[in-house]
C-alpha cells in the first residue's frame, strides 16, 4: 500500500494503520493541479469495472456517472443525484485484463468536497477532483477480495451491534406517545410477529429538544422503558444534531457558556434552523465539545435506553438566520411586482435554496485543536464526529456493553463507531433495487451494520412492495420498517397479508444464527458480508455484469424480486447451487440447479436463496411463540447445504451483548457429509 500526502491535510480519523509516506509520484494516476485543487486521472478499458463509493445512487458498477462526496440532506434519491448523506471516498478499479494492468483500490482522505467523474465526461476516463490538502492511499495487487481487505485493515475494525439489533425492528415518524408504542408492540405480539425494538422518532422529545422527554406524552419514561424491556422490546430514541436555542434549556446554556457550538467568522455562535426552529450546532470536531455532547447520552442510558440513531447530521439546515433575513427582505421588495418567468423562477429558487445552502456551510467554523477550520473544508466529518461523540461516551458509560448506534451522515472512519441507515428513501420499486445495490458498496467502505427503511420512508407502501422488500431485508443486518409521518401506515399487521409477514419475519429469526455469525466474521476479520458476485467468482466474466444479486456471507447468494407485478425473475448461477425456497421457517423445499441462467417463479410470500457448492448454513428451528432474538436457540439447528462429499461451515457464537468477542480459535468448524445435510 502507498500513501501520498498533498498540501497540509487535516487529521480526519479515517485511518488507523500507520503507513509511511511515499516520496515517489503516484503511479496509477496522472496528477494535475487546478485552481481549486488536485485532479487525478486514469484511463479505463472497455470491460474494467469500478466498485465502491458507499452510499450513492445507481448500480454496483459505478461507471457512467459523476458522484460527489458532499454530505447532503436530500430525501429524493433519484438517479440524477450526485450526493447522498455520506462521504465514502473509496473505490476499486478492477482491470478486466490483469496481464496488461493491475487492478487497484484508492482512498481519498479529504473531508471536503471530492468529485468522482467515472466516465461521465469521457466514457473511458476516471477523474477524481479533490481539494489542495489531502492524503491518497493506493492499494495494489491481488484480487477484489484482497484489495477490499487491505483497505479494511487500513481503516480498522467495523462497529459491532448487539445481537438484539439483528432482530426485526419497527419505527415510524408519528408514534407520538407511550400508548402508540404499546399498541405497536401489542399488535406484533398478539399476531405472533417477532419484534425486538421500537424506535422513538422526534415526537418523544419536548419540542424537539435533544436529551429531553415530553412528560405528557411519555409519563414515567424510566418505568415505560422497563415495561417495554419486560416484553423484550428495546426502545431506540433519535438524537438530532441541532440544539434548540432556548433560555433555561441546560444543553443550550452550557454549550453557549463553554463555547461548545460552531461559530461564525466573527466568533458568534452560528444560528441555523431544524425541527425545533433556531439551533446551534455542537462543535463535535472539537475534543472538549465532543466529550460534552457525548456525555448527554448518559441521561437516557441511565433510564434504561441501550440504542440510538443520530440524525440530521450532514448537518441539515432548513435555513440560516442570516440567509432567511436576506431572502425575506428580497421577497418583500418584490411583493407588488408583476413577476414574469425569470422573476418567478428566481423567487422560487431563493426560497427553495434556503435549505442546506452551500454558502451557509462556508460561513461557520470549528475549533480543531486550537485551529479554526471552516466547516466547508471538513463538511463530511460532521455526522462521523457526532457519532464518535456518542460512541466515546458509551465507552465511559457502559464500557462492557454493546449499545446500538447508527447515523444518517457518515465518512469513512465512522464505521468503527456505528452503522448507518440509508436515509429517506421512498416506497418505490426502484428504491428496493437501489437498496440492494448500496449494500456491497457500503460494506466495501467498512460500513457493515446497515439497511434501508424497509418498505420505503416517503410515499405510500403497497402490500406487494412491502412483501418483496421484507424478503430482501431478511438478509440486511439492520432490518427496520420505517416510514414518514403522513404516509400510509406500513407496520406488518396493517395488511391483509399479516400472516405472510409473520412467516417472512420468522424466516429472518430462523436464519439469525447464520446471519449473525457471518456479520461477526466479517467484522472481526475485515471482510465483506455483502459482495457482488464477481468477488466470489472472479474468473466468470458474466459475474461482473450482475447488478441485482448478492453474495451474503460465505454460503449464500440472494436474488431478490424487485419489480412490480413480477411472478418471479431471471437468476444467474455462477455454478451449480442448491435453491432453497421458504414460505415459513418450517416450510422449505430444495432443488439443485445447474450453473447458468434460469427463470424462477417466486411467489409474493416466499423467500428464495441459493447455497454455494460445498457450503452450508444453519437454520434454527423456532418455537411457535418465538418473540425476540432471545428465543432463537442454537440447540436445534438444521444444516442446509450441497456437497460433493462434505460441506464445511465456521460458526461464530457469543453472548451477543458483551464485548468479549470469541477469538478465532473458538470459532467452530462444522463439517457435514452429503447425506447428513438437509436438501
Ligand atoms: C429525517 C430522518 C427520518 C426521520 C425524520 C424525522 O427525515 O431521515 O428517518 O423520521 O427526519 O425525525
Amino acid at each position: 500500500m502507498k500513501k501520498y500526502v498533498y498540501g497540509n491535510p487535516l487529521e480526519t480519523g479515517a485511518v488507523v494503520r500507520e503507513i509511511s509516506e511515499s516520496k515517489t509520484d503516484i503511479s496509477v494516476f496522472q496528477l494535475s493541479e487546478t485552481d481549486e485543487g488536485l485532479e487525478f486521472s486514469c484511463r479505463m478499458n472497455e470491460n474494467d469495472v469500478v466498485y465502491g463509493l458507499g452510499e450513492q445512487v445507481r448500480g454496483m458498477n459505478k461507471r457512467g456517472f459523476t458522484y460527489i462526496s458532499y454530505a447532503a440532506d436530500d430525501p429524493i434519491h433519484t438517479e440524477n443525484k450526485h450526493s447522498l448523506y455520506g462521504g465514502h471516498n473509496f473505490l476499486i478499479l478492477h482491470r478486466a485484463d490483469p496481464s496488461v494492468e493491475a487492478s487497484f483500490g484508492v482512498f481519498v482522505d479529504d473531508p471536503g468536497k471530492v468529485v468522482f467523474d467515472i466516465g461521465e465526461t469521457k466514457r473511458d476516463l476516471l477523474l477524481i477532483r479533490t481539494g489542495k490538502d489531502c492524503v491518497v492511499y493506493v492499494m495494489e495487487g491481488g484480487s477484489l477480495i484482497n484489495l477490499a481487505k487491505q483497505f479494511r485493515e487500513l481503516i480498522g475494525q467495523s462497529y459491532i451491534a448487539p445481537k438484539w439489533a439483528f432482530g426485526y425492528q419497527q419505527s415510524r415518524w408519528g408514534y407520538k406517545n407511550a400508548d402508540d408504542v404499546r399498541s405497536v408492540v401489542w399488535n406484533h405480539r398478539s399476531r405472533g410477529i417477532p419484534l425486538d425494538a421500537v424506535y422513538l422518532d422526534i415526537d418523544y422529545m419536548e419540542r424537539y429538544k435533544d436529551f429531553t422527554v415530553d412528560e405528557e406524552r411519555f409519563p414515567d419514561f424510566t418505568g415505560f422503558v422497563e415495561e417495554m424491556k419486560e416484553q423484550g422490546i428495546h426502545l431506540v430514541p433519535i438524537i438530532d444534531a441541532g440544539v434548540k436555542i432556548e433560555k433555561g434549556y441546560p444543553v443550550y446554556e452550557e454549550g453557549v457558556r463553554e463555547n461548545y457550538f460552531c461559530k461564525e467568522e466573527n466568533g458568534e455562535d452560528f444560528v441555523g434552523a431544524v425541527w425545533p426552529g433556531k439551533v446551534h450546532f455542537p462543535d463535535v470536531l472539537n475534543e472538549k465539545a465532543r466529550a460534552w455532547f457525548g456525555e448527554k447520552y448518559r441521561w437516557l442510558i441511565a433510564q434504561g435506553i441501550d440504542g440510538f440513531w443520530n440524525d440530521m447530521n450532514e448537518p441539515a439546515i432548513f435555513y440560516s438566520e442570516k440567509n432567511l433575513k436576506k431572502v425575506l427582505e428580497e421577497i418583500s421588495s418584490i411583493q407588488d411586482d408583476n413577476l414574469d418567468l425569470n422573476d418567478f423562477f428566481h423567487m422560487q429558487e431563493i426560497v427553495e435554496g434556503l435549505c442546506n445552502h452551500p454558502q451557509d456551510y462556508k460561513s461557520f467554523y470549528h475549533d480543531m485543536n486550537g485551529q479554526k477550520v471552516c466547516h466547508d473544508r471538513v463538511h463530511n466529518l460532521y455526522g462521523f464526529y457526532m457519532t464518535r461523540a456518542a460512541s466515546e461516551a458509551f465507552e465511559r458509560i457502559a464500557p462492557d456493553e454493546r449499545l446500538l448506534l447508527f447515523s444518517r451522515s457518515s465518512y469513512i472512519g465512522m464505521h468503527r463507531y456505528g452503522g448507518i441507515w440509508t436515509g429517506d428513501n421512498e416506497s418505490w420499486w426502484s428504491h428496493l433495487l437501489l437498496s440492494i445495490q448500496q449494500m456491497p458498496s457500503l460494506n466495501l467502505c467498512g460500513i457493515l451494520y446497515t439497511g434501508s427503511d424497509l418498505g420505503g420512508f416517503g410515499s405510500d407502501a403497497t402490500e406487494d412492495l412491502l412483501l418483496r422488500w421484507m424478503a430482501f431485508a431478511i438478509f440486511t443486518p439492520l432490518m427496520r420498517n420505517h416510514s414518514a409521518a403522513g404516509t400510509r401506515m406500513q407496520e406488518a399487521y396493517r395488511f391483509e397479508a399479516a400472516e405472510s409477514f409473520r412467516r417472512l419475519i420468522r424466516i429472518r429469526y430462523g436464519l439469525l444464527t447464520y446471519l449473525y455469525s457471518e456479520y461477526m466474521k466479517a467484522a472481526l476479520s475485515d471482510t465483506l458480508y455483502f459482495r457482488p458476485l464477481s468477488f466470489d467468482y472472479p474468473e466468470d466474466a458474466h459475474a461482473y455484469l450482475v447488478e441485482d444479486q448478492l453474495m451474503v456471507g460465505e454460503s449464500l447468494m440472494i436474488a431478490p424480486v424487485y419489480t412490480q407485478n413480477a411472478k418471479g425473475r431471471y437468476v444467474y448461477l455462477p455454478e451449480e447451487m442448491l435453491m432453497v425456497r421458504m414460505r415459513s421457517d418450517k416450510e422449505r423445499t430444495y432443488q439443485t440447479l445447474a450453473g447458468g441462467h434460469h427463470y424462477l417463479d417466486v411467489a409474493l410470500d416466499e423467500v428464495v436463496f441459493f447455497v454455494k457448492k460445498n457450503h452450508m448454513l444453519p437454520l434454527a428451528i423456532l418455537e411457535d411463540d418465538a418473540k425476540t432474538t432471545q428465543d432463537v436457540s442454537t440447540d436445534h439447528l438444521v444444516w442446509i447445504g450441497i456437497a460433493d462429499e462434505k460441506a464445511e461451515y465456521v460458526l461464530y457464537e457469543d453472548d451477543g451483548i458483551s464485548k468479549n468477542y470469541a477469538p478465532r480459535s473458538e470459532w467452530k468448524t462444522v463439517c457435514r457429509k452429503r447425506e447428513e445435510l438437509e436438501n
